[in-house]
């Protein structure tokens, strides 16, 4: 299975090229999903059908979904919902509160993202392409198995445990409701789910990020920061969407100036990706609505290629060895060296940057040696490891 995931600025069209290359890949005889995760649904409006919270047949082999957040939050947390809702209650907070806080920020599109394992394993479809929010909620998100993995091997094999041993024999005196077998039973399912689906999205055969900009300022500024936290977190992008490009035949005055600034912005992304090809879309007298403008849009995007391609492959994460040690290579465009933190602890690796951070478990030949420096080489951050024992510790 192919899955492709659309992620750029609020508004940039990625729900519009996500449509256009689902129809796409299906006139190419792919069986092909199209679904969106952001909250802010407008994927029916794209296709002009109303599409259901189930994959609904468009045209032959093209099904739509748009992804139901509450209803994924019943399916997948109810009992911990529930448990923590009777905790939070417990201590004074009103009802309605307490259930509002037993959901996580950010859940709820993490389970709508769990539907993307669930089409893995089913292997209904050939192709799933996903229309995700803008990026700063997508890296937050897709950053967040990482942040529940961390908690849960600190917290919870130790609670459970605790948990089990307290209930046991001193319920009496516990204010607090505890939790049941039910509620571990929850959590723990949800973070195997969890964990798995970070192995499809992170596998380089499998999944690939595609950006989708329009040739302005801000948009390419979010879009290279995008693409450096995609790296840091191990995804792997293939492809630049260039939407809404003024086309050759502009003539009149007031647009064929926007036409000089779009083509000096076009020369800046295309010196920003150097690596992944950018597929040029243009700003169409009309709205892309439909299945014939989306046809349109597709044919002009991708021409002859298959959009099914992985059109880019980049190693975001490598081990080198050479004769002074080993070096955890990261790519990480568009960061300076000041911008990077790094701190170790035993086997772990924090990796700041900004308000993003990454810890990465590292590899058995690197957690028994110790971060002793780092620099940049071409866009790439070499985290060199060597043998000291009792060195400092914060390698800066
Ligand atoms: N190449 C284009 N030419 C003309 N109109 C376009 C083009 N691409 C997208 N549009 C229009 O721009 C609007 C925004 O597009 P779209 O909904 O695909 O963006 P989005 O990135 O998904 O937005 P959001 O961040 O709100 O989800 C829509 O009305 C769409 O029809
Ligand atoms: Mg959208």
């Amino acid at each position: 299975m192919r899955i492709i995931l659309y992620t750029g600025k609020g508004g940039v069209g990625k729900t519009s090229v996500s449509a256009a290359t689902g129809l796409l890949c299906a006139e190419l005889g792919y069986r092909t999903l199209v679904m969106s995760t952001d909250p802010a649904h407008s994927l029916s409006d794209s296709f002009n059908m109303k599409l259901g919270a189930e994959p609904t047949e468009i045209c032959d082999g093209l099904f739509g979904m748009e992804i139901d957040p509450f209803a994924e939050i019943e399916e997948n947390w109810a009992a911990a919902k529930d448990y923590l809702t009777t905790l939070f209650a417990s201590q004074g907070l009103d009802e309605v509160a307490a259930e509002e806080l037993a959901v996580l920020p950010g859940m709820d599109e993490l389970f709508s993202l769990l539907k993307v394992k669930q089409f893995y394993e089913s292997k209904e479809f050939d192709v799933l392409i996903v229309d995700c929010a803008p990026t700063g909620a997508t890296i937050r998100l897709l950053n967040f198995p990482e942040v529940l993995q961390w908690y849960m091997r600190r917290l919870f094999h130790v609670e459970r445990y605790v948990v089990g041993t307290i209930r046991r024999f001193k319920r009496e005196i516990f204010s607090v409701p505890l939790p049941d077998d039910a509620v571990f039973d929850t959590i723990q399912r949800m973070y195997a789910n969890v964990d798995e689906m970070r192995d499809i999205l992170l596998s380089s055969q499998v999944t690939t990020i595609r950006l989708v900009l329009n040739p302005e300022r801000m948009v390419i500024q979010e879009t290279r920061r995008a693409y450096t936290y995609l790296n840091l977190f191990g995804f792997h992008t293939d492809a630049i969407i260039a939407n809404k490009v003024f086309p050759e035949e502009v003539a009149d005055s007031y647009f064929s100036e926007w036409k000089r600034v779009q083509e000096a912005y076009l020369e800046e992304v295309e010196a920003s990706f150097p690596n992944l090809p950018i597929f040029k879309v243009r700003f169409y007298e009309h709205e892309v609505v439909g299945i014939e403008s989306l046809r349109k849009m597709a044919y002009e995007t991708f021409g002859d290629s298959d959009p099914t391609r992985i059109f880019a492959q980049d190693e975001p994460m490598q081990v080198l060895k050479d004769s002074d040690g080993y070096a955890l290579v990261l790519t990480l465009p568009f960061v300076s060296r000041s911008e990077v933190e790094l701190y170790q602890k035993g086997d772990e690796l924090i990796i700041r940057i900004g308000n993003f951070k990454r810890n990465i478990i590292l590899p058995m030949t690197l957690a028994r040696l110790e971060a002793v420096g780092a620099k940049f080489v071409e866009g790439k951050l070499h985290i060199r490891f060597a043998d000291r024992r009792g060195a400092q510790r914060k390698a800066r």
